[in-house]
C-alpha cells in the first residue's frame, strides 16, 4: 500500500497512529507529498481528485480517501471490529467521537490557513468563527469523558489534540478542560503518538 505523506498534516496523523495501533506500518510505503490549499499537486490530482492527503492506493490498486475510509480499510485488515466496533451503540460513539475530532480539525485548519494568507486579507472575523466552532467542539469532547484509546473515536481527539497544541500553542486548553487533558497526556505517551508527532513548529 502506498500512503501519501505530509508529516504536518492532521488527519495523515490519524491514518499513521490507526496504523500503528493496528500494527500494519510495516505494510504501508510513505510518500511523501506537498500540500497547498492554493498551489495543483499534479501527482496527487492524478491519484485524488480532491487533491488532498491522506490518500492511499491499496495493494489492488484502487484509491481509498479521506482518513475515516482509510481507517476503516486498515481495520478490516488488520480482522475488522478493532478500532471500528461492530454494530452496536459502542459503533456509534466511537464514530461520533471520530465525526467530532474531524470537525474541529476541519475548524482548526481553516483558521490556520487564514493566518498564512498575506496579512492585509486576513479577516479575523473568519478566524473567530473557526475558533468559535473549534471550542464549542473541545468542550463536547472533554463532556465524552474519554477513557483509554480502543476507537477511532479516540485517535481522532488524540490527533485534534496534538494539532492544536503544533499550531495553536497560544490557546491554553489544557486550563478549560483539565480532565481531557490528563487523557492526552497519557495517550501521548502511547508508541502510535510519540512515532507521529509533527514536526516542530
Ligand atoms: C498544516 O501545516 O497545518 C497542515 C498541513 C496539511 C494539512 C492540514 C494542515
Amino acid at each position: 500500500m502506498k500512503l501519501r505523506h505530509a508529516a504536518a498534516s492532521p488527519f495523515v496523523r490519524k491514518v499513521m497512529v490507526a496504523a500503528h495501533e493496528l500494527a500494519l506500518v510495516g505494510r504501508i510505503e510513505l510518500v511523501p507529498t506537498n500540500v497547498s490549499p492554493i498551489r495543483a499537486n499534479a501527482g496527487l490530482a492524478a491519484e485524488n481528485p480532491l487533491m488532498k492527503v491522506p490518500s492511499l492506493v491499496t495493494g489492488d490498486g484502487q484509491v481509498l480517501f479521506d482518513s475515516p475510509v482509510i481507517c476503516e480499510y486498515l481495520d478490516s485488515l488488520a480482522g475488522g471490529g478493532l478500532l471500528f466496533p461492530p454494530a452496536s451503540s459502542e459503533r456509534w460513539t466511537a464514530l461520533r467521537r471520530q465525526a467530532l475530532g474531524d470537525g474541529i480539525l476541519d475548524a482548526l485548519v481553516l483558521a490556520r490557513y487564514e493566518s498564512v494568507r498575506p496579512e492585509d486579507k486576513q479577516w479575523s472575523g473568519w478566524t473567530d468563527g473557526q475558533m468559535a466552532k473549534a471550542h464549542q467542539g473541545l468542550a463536547a469532547a472533554a463532556g465524552e469523558n474519554l477513557d483509554g484509546f480502543s476507537t477511532i473515536g479516540h485517535v481522532a481527539i488524540a490527533c485534534m489534540l496534538g494539532y492544536l497544541d503544533f499550531r495553536f500553542a497560544e490557546d491554553g486548553w489544557r486550563g478549560r478542560h483539565p480532565k481531557l487533558a490528563g487523557w492526552f497526556a497519557n495517550v501521548s505517551e502511547r508508541p502510535s503518538m510519540r512515532l507521529t508527532r509533527p514536526p516542530a513548529a
